[in-house]
């Protein structure tokens, strides 16, 4: 099928087998050697900036040219397993990129809007065009549906948004000042080094083989006191306590038992362990950020979110604990490639999933996700 992509630009991997950076078909041609270069039209500028936008294309049009994605680009940026449509660039990250789960992704980011607002509160004022003969510029890393940036970018026209994904971002209402790049993030940020004012990264952990070293990239890429701001869950249900308080769901795989949602929980996190990324980033991430030399002023949040509507939450919670378990039982659907691909049988699977399940929709227990909010800003010397 034809997807239109964005009108600005993207810049191909590094590593993958592309021979070369897409070309402005408008047609859906396979055939590659018909296509020839678009013409550059001047991107803004960034003071100093080494961003690759010098290597991008863009659209000389006035009114933008529209992307098409031949579907021999679309082959060799995606491939089917267990009845989903994955990147196909890294072996680490092992969730689905296909509609269905762009559709989780738009749904979840309304919600964490809803709970924790936009921006961390200086960002606007970070983000502001004040500075003459500077563009100020943000970096999504990890971007999915592209909903964060895409929304930055329409609040901060004068500004350039970089979004870097596995896969090209789906959009066709990209702002003309956003642009998608498709990079393993794994491979370094160097390209972006004093580039940004703002770097931001959602819950990518899965595909992060080394996120210690992701929060030094990321250090790296900020302007002098710009804000870096990551957001991660560490793959743990937690339980409700009549104190008031959480308890973490530490389970095994050695039995196949309820609580169901907290046992496919741990499957995940194996699953993810053994294709390389970091499940438990979230839990490290203020010490990290708080010990690195060049970020300072840090600030952390953690938000406490019900996995389902039940009786003991308050309105406010069941409202969003709705929420929550429809982003869940999409989840679960996204995770068969993960589960199945890490060797667990397929029988398992729709066991632990079929039962998490019926546990989410009968809001059988008062339990929470857990997603550790920390942003920072650069030292100026
Ligand atoms: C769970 S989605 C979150 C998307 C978005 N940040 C959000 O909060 O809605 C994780 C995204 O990170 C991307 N990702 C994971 N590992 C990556 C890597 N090593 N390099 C680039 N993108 C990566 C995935 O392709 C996916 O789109």
């Amino acid at each position: 099928m034809l997807r239109l992509e964005n009108p600005s630009s993207f810049t191909l991997p590094r590593s993958m087998p592309f021979t070369r950076r897409l070309q402005d078909h408008d047609s859906d041609s396979d055939d590659e050697s018909t296509a020839s270069l678009p013409p550059f039209s001047p991107p803004p500028s960034t003071r100093g900036s080494r961003t690759s936008y010098d290597v991008s294309m863009r659209s000389a049009s006035p009114t933008p040219s529209v992307w098409s994605m031949t579907s021999s680009i679309r082959a060799q940026a995606f491939k089917q397993e267990y009845g989903r449509e994955l990147n196909n660039y890294s072996e680490v990250y092992r969730l689905p990129a296909d509609d269905e789960e762009l559709d989780r992704l738009n749904k979840q980011h309304d919600m964490f809007v809803e709970l924790m607002g936009k921006y961390p509160p200086c960002l606007p004022e970070i983000m502001r065009d004040d500075v003459p003969g500077e563009t100020k510029a943000c970096l999504d890393l990890g971007c999915g549906s592209g909903a964060w940036i895409m929304g930055l970018a329409r609040e901060f026209p004068q500004s350039l948004a970089v979004a870097v994904d596995l896969v090209p971002m789906q959009s066709l209402t990209m702002p003309d000042n956003c642009r998608s790049e498709v990079d393993d993030i794994n491979l370094g940020l160097e390209h972006f080094y004093g580039d940004f004012n703002v770097v931001h990264a959602r819950l990518i952990s899965s595909g992060i083989k080394n996120y210690v070293n992701l929060i030094d990239q990321m250090s790296r890429v900020l302007r002098p006191a710009g804000l870096i701001h990551v957001m991660e869950f560490d793959f743990h249900v937690w339980d409700h306590m009549p104190d008031g308080n959480h308890r973490r769901c530490d389970l095994s795989t050695s039995q196949i038992a309820e609580p169901w949602v907290g046992r496919w929980m741990v499957y995940a996190s194996l699953a993810v362990r053994n294709a390389g990324g970091h499940p438990d980033a979230a839990t490290h991430l203020h010490r990290w950020i708080a010990s690195h030399p060049l970020l300072e002023n840090v600030v952390y949040h953690d938000y406490w979110i019900p996995v389902s509507p039940h009786p003991i939450f308050n309105d406010f919670q069941k409202h969003v604990g709705a929420q929550m378990r429809d982003d869940i039982l999409s989840f679960l659907k996204s995770g068969r490639p993960l589960l199945l691909g890490s060797g667990v049988p397929e029988h398992i699977v729709d066991e632990l999933q079929g039962n998490a399940e019926r546990e989410l929709r009968s809001a059988a227990r008062p339990q929470y996700i857990r997603v550790q909010s920390v942003y920072a800003r650069k030292k100026t010397t």
